[in-house]
């Protein structure tokens, strides 16, 4: 845990390259450029951003378990998010505030729970599908964000009827657009015009707080309330410590945070365990084989190993509060220090051999906490993990069950950022067989070789 200290400030070394172009390499090449200056600095080391300023990045495993376990009197989390989303989001939250929001949130999001979403995601998989073409091939990143969409909006919105088909519609144009924003200066949220992106955004967000505002109403008048398991109803009935609600306002922005941070994320990790299992032939057959068998052991360690490989958010920042010591820094006030996780995951010290897609490192132990670190850490780490892992692994059980996938040769897709999420660059591209009934659990041999 960091302490607040009045030692002089001793920041870690670090290239000396102007901001501007520090800001360039980020924008364009983020993962190389970590990549070249971590291999140079090691687990530690200071660079200049354009929104952070002077910035220390950390991938040491000792550093990061300090940082995250912090106080949060000392450390705040740096994320614009609230800005889009609302004063009553998790994002936009700090402190007292925030502590006593998680303490709502925690328990619907609890793994116990989650064998209750199973259904809903196992459907969503089985309606998607059904119109995957066979033996073409096709990008999975769009198909994945239509299951994780409809599955948040059903399992945590509980919508149904015509809410669920209007939210539908009006997500997919509205959250790349307010995400897009919600990184851009200040100043590109105004409105400067109808037509202007910011504007965009507002209408888009009035008729989202209509809609929202119907399904509050119509869950408070649901003569079956208190059966209800979905995150809406589970908001409206939870109380703060006083005993007082969170207001219908907090919940609406509560409710578009969930989703802006669980669909997408979930979506392209999942794309990208499709991209990795095409090119791991040997695996494709036993996860299916495990499947088949009713087991889940290999497919869990598959997916830490694909968020291990692949992590679909690079990095969490944190800001001080005061002057603090991290192990051996001495770190200012008011300073960014960004714990990437793409690093850590790429660390020679904290994983063996670990550029190797191997998710049998994961057989029959779990990831260390501190080392392992897709889902971010301390009191900031994403709330729904149990979530994104159910998810997934119930998306990946029914792809596997119902579907033989083609295995390629080809190099790998390249790490595309979307904004949000770091992607692959060519939309996670599947060929697909439906399985026969009673068909053995083999990977198609004939693998056809796609470009790269
Ligand atoms: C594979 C999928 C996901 C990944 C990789 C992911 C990753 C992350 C990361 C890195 C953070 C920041 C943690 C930190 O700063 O220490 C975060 C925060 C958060 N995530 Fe997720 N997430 C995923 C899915 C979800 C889902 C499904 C939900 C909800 C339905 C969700 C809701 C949130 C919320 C509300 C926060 C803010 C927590 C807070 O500030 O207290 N995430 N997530």
């Amino acid at each position: 845990m960091a302490e607040a200290t009045t030692d002089p400030v001793r920041l870690p070394p670090g290239p000396r390259i102007p901001k501007a172009i520090m800001g360039v390499a980020f924008l364009t090449a983020r993962h190389r450029a970590v990549a070249s200056i971590g291999g140079r600095y090691g687990d530690a080391f200071t660079v200049t951003l354009p929104i952070f300023g002077e910035t220390v990045v950390i991938s040491d495993s000792a550093l990061i378990k300090d940082l995250f376990t912090t106080s949060s009197d000392l450390i705040r989390r740096a994320s614009n998010l609230g800005t889009v989303l609302g004063p009553g989001s998790t994002f936009s939250l700090d402190g007292a505030e925030h502590r006593a929001r998680r303490k709502l949130l925690v328990p619907p999001f609890h793994g116990k729970r989650m064998v209750g979403y199973e259904a809903i995601v196992e459907e969503e998989v089985m309606r998607e599908i059904e119109s995957w073409p066979e033996g073409r091939e096709f990008e999975t990143l769009q198909p994945m964000m239509r299951i994780t969409l409809n599955a948040i909006l059903r399992a945590v919105f509980g919508a149904q009827g015509s809410a669920f088909d209007e939210l539908r519609e009006l997500f997919p144009p509205m959250i790349p657009l307010a995400s897009r924003m919600a990184v851009l200066p200040a100043a590109a949220r105004r409105d400067l015009g109808a037509w202007s992106p910011w504007a965009k955004v507002q209408r888009y967000r009035k008729r989202y707080n209509q809609i929202i505002t119907g399904m509050i109403a119509e869950a408070r008048n649901d003569p079956a309330f208190a059966e209800r398991n979905d995150v809406l109803a589970l908001m409206l009935a939870a109380r703060y410590e006083d005993g007082s609600p969170i207001s219908d306002d907090h919940i609406a922005d509560e409710l578009l945070t969930l989703l802006s941070a669980g669909h997408e994320t979930t979506a392209t990790t999942l794309a990208w365990a499709v991209e990795r299992l095409r090119r791991h032939p040997r695996l494709l057959t036993r996860l299916t084989a495990e499947v088949d068998a009713g087991g889940t052991e290999l497919l869990q360690a598959t997916i830490w190993e694909v968020q291990r490989t692949r992590p679909v958010v690079e990095a969490t920042v944190r800001v001080t509060r005061e002057r603090i010591r991290l192990g051996e820094w001495v770190i200012p006030k008011d300073h960014a220090i960004i714990a990437s996780i793409t690093m850590s995951h790429s660390s020679e010290r904290n994983f063996a051999d670990p550029k190797a897609f191997n998710p049998d490192r994961f057989l029959g132990t779990s990831p260390d906490t501190h080392t392992w670190i897709p889902y971010g850490g301390g009191i900031r780490r994403c709330i729904g993990a149990a979530f994104a892992n159910m998810e997934m692994k119930v998306t990946l059980r029914t792809l596997l069950r119902e579907l033989e996938f083609g295995t390629t040769y080809a190099a790998g897709e390249r790490v595309h950022s979307r904004g949000v999420a770091t992607a692959p660059a060519r939309g996670g591209r599947a060929i697909v067989y439906r399985r026969k009934v009673g068909s053995t659990s083999t990977a198609r041999k004939d693998s056809e070789r796609v470009s790269a």
